[in-house]
């Protein structure tokens, strides 16, 4: 029988196709070609109408038994080709998992930036804005405006730094009131931390340290602000329970002056080599801006008032982490460093 034998031709040409075809695409087109809608089988079997029903059946039967088998063959040869095409990819992309890792080491912020950071954080959510002055900074800003006179003993040559052309690297951040209070008039509120420079050298004393100036003015303020304000600052760097006092002082920019002093953060207050004895750490200085240091940058003494302070960052930090050598700040040693990773 003619028809049988071509059904069977077209099974085997199918069959060796199938097992040659190299990719998915192949595949569909062998089965577009063979068992499609116009496909070669359906059109062997358009020709079945012509034959005897017995035939028909035969035919009939033979024709689907074909089908399914190449239909399980293009299935199992398309589990194949993917199954290939996916160790291709591996083996082109190989990972070996047993290599040790390239360890990156995370970088850790230093100890007086994080405190730096987190003060200058706290003056900011109270409503005080940033500042900045220059490192290089006219004797007249770093010293006369601040009421610091010419024969003044922080102007000796042991303490600062002169350049050729008679400007100096300023001493404290104090010059930065002046420079705020030329550029804007009442009310101030400015915080202005950055590096200032001494010469001092010593196992708490460093030629470069930082401080952070605050300066605020407006009509009606009192000595009670600045010690509320400093309360906030000291609770929120030290804790709610550190003991405070403050001690009358000195400053030629501010009148009156006081130093604070917080309780000994390493004895509680006891007495230790740290606190020399007495139980009390300084911390910073304050007052009330001097009349001197208003008609300075022609602001109306009469009109207003306001406070200042200074701190030093590094003496803060040390005290914060227990730091008994500032020179240990500046060493650069990434193992000192990463002792404080995770403080911010
Ligand atoms: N400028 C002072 C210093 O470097 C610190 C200071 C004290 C700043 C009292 C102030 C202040 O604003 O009111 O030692």
């Amino acid at each position: 029988m003619e028809l049988k034998k071509q059904i069977q031709a077209l099974g085997e040409e199918a069959k060796k196709l199938i097992s040659e075809a190299i990719d998915i695409e192949k595949l569909n087109q062998i089965r577009v070609e063979f068992l499609g809608k116009k496909g070669k089988l359906k059109n062997i079997l358009k020709t079945l109408g012509k034959l005897s029903p017995e035939e028909r059946k035969e035919i009939g039967q033979l024709a689907n038994k074909i089908k399914e088998e190449l239909e399980q063959l293009l299935k199992g040869r398309q589990e194949e080709l993917k199954k290939k095409a996916l160790e291709e990819e591996l083996s082109k992309n190989k990972i070996d998992i047993t290599l040790p890792p390239h360890w990156i080491e995370a970088g850790a912020s230093h100890p007086v930036i994080s405190t730096l950071i987190e003060i200058s954080e706290t003056f900011i959510s109270m409503g005080f804005s940033v500042a900045e002055g220059p490192e290089v900074e006219k004797e007249e800003y770093n010293f006369d405006m601040l009421n610091i006179p010419k024969d003044h003993p922080a102007r000796d040559m042991q303490d600062t730094f002169f350049l050729n052309n008679g400007d100096v690297l300023r001493t404290h951040t104090s010059p930065v009131q002046i420079r705020t209070m030329l550029k804007q008039k009442p009310p101030i509120a400015v915080i202005a931390p950055g590096r200032v420079y001494r010469k001092d050298a010593d196992p708490t004393h460093s030629p470069m340290f930082h401080q952070i100036e605050g300066l605020l003015v407006d009509e009606n303020v009192t000595f009670r602000d600045l010690k509320g304000i400093l309360k906030v600052f000291l609770e929120t760097t030290f804790g709610k329970d550190i003991p405070i006092r403050f001690r009358p002082s000195y400053f030629p920019f501010t009148e009156p002056s006081a130093e604070v002093d917080i309780g000994c953060t390493v004895c509680g207050g006891k007495g230790c080599r740290v606190c020399k004895g007495t139980g009390w750490l300084e911390i910073l200085g304050c007052g009330m801006v001097d009349p001197n240091v208003f008609k300075a940058v022609d602001i109306d003494p009469d009109k207003y008032t306001g406070f200042a302070f200074g701190l030093g960052v590094e003496r803060i930090a040390m005290l914060k982490y227990r730091i008994t050598d500032i020179r240990l700040l500046f060493t650069g040693d990434l193992r000192f460093n990463h002792q404080f990773k995770g403080i911010r």
